[in-house]
């Protein structure tokens, strides 16, 4: 059985949708953990209502180097045996030290139709700010594979939203949101079902 961790840094409405989605048995994976950054994320709080595993590791103030602390995630994902890493808010960008052992197992969920709208400093509200800026007609979320570039990975499923001219930021957000729940259980499941193939850097999703 697929064991999945389940990073999270916020409300984690994203966990919820995975830990509903398994519940319904739309998967055959196991959220065996949750992790956080956040010590009072209410992401644990959600885990500890389904009874799974959950670990926070305060990042601030945090006396060793970015990479020494995800030492110490890989070694925590690799002592509960994790096959699969969601990041879901997870307001942290990865090293390549728990990147590399995890290439084509770690996924992000990002608030945005991807290649657009992404990278460094492009998160929460930004996103949506400058999706309506930009005078969008549409806009969407992605789940893609994490590798060393922010938001560049290969891209799985992405599920799109129209924008309209009396959207804002706050609107457009939630929208986005439903959407969210609905793409990231189904890519869980892709890859549980071993549909999900990288070649030559991009995703083939098999019949
Ligand atoms: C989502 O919008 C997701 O795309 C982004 O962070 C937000 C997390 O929301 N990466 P939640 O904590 O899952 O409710």
């Amino acid at each position: 059985m697929i064991k999945i961790a389940v990073f999270a840094s916020g409300g984690g409405s994203n966990l919820q949708a995975l830990i509903d989605a398994q519940e319904t048995g739309l998967f055959k994976a196991k959220i065996g953990l949750v992790f956080s950054n956040v010590a009072d994320a209410k992401a644990l709080e959600r885990a500890e209502n389904h009874r799974i595993e959950s670990v926070a590791i305060t990042s601030k103030g945090y006396l060793g180097t970015r990479e020494d602390y995800d030492q110490e995630v890989l070694q925590l994902c690799e002592a509960k045996k994790i096959d699969l890493i969601c990041l879901a808010g997870y307001m942290r960008i990865l090293t390549p030290v728990l990147i590399r052992p995890y290439l084509w197992k770690i996924m992000n969920i990002h608030p945005a139709l991807l290649p657009k709208f992404g990278g460094e400093g492009m998160y929460g509200h930004h996103v949506h700010e400058a999706v309506i800026k930009a005078q969008e007609k549409e806009s969407g979320a992605t789940v893609h594979f994490v590798t060393e570039g922010v938001d560049a990975g290969p891209i799985i499923v992405q599920g799109h939203v129209k924008v309209f001219p009396n959207d804002t930021p706050q609107t457009l957000a939630e929208k986005v949101l439903k959407v969210e729940h609905m793409i990231y259980p189904e890519a869980v499941r892709l890859f549980c079902a071993g549909k999900i193939k990288v070649a030559d850097g991009r995703v083939k999703i098999l019949p």
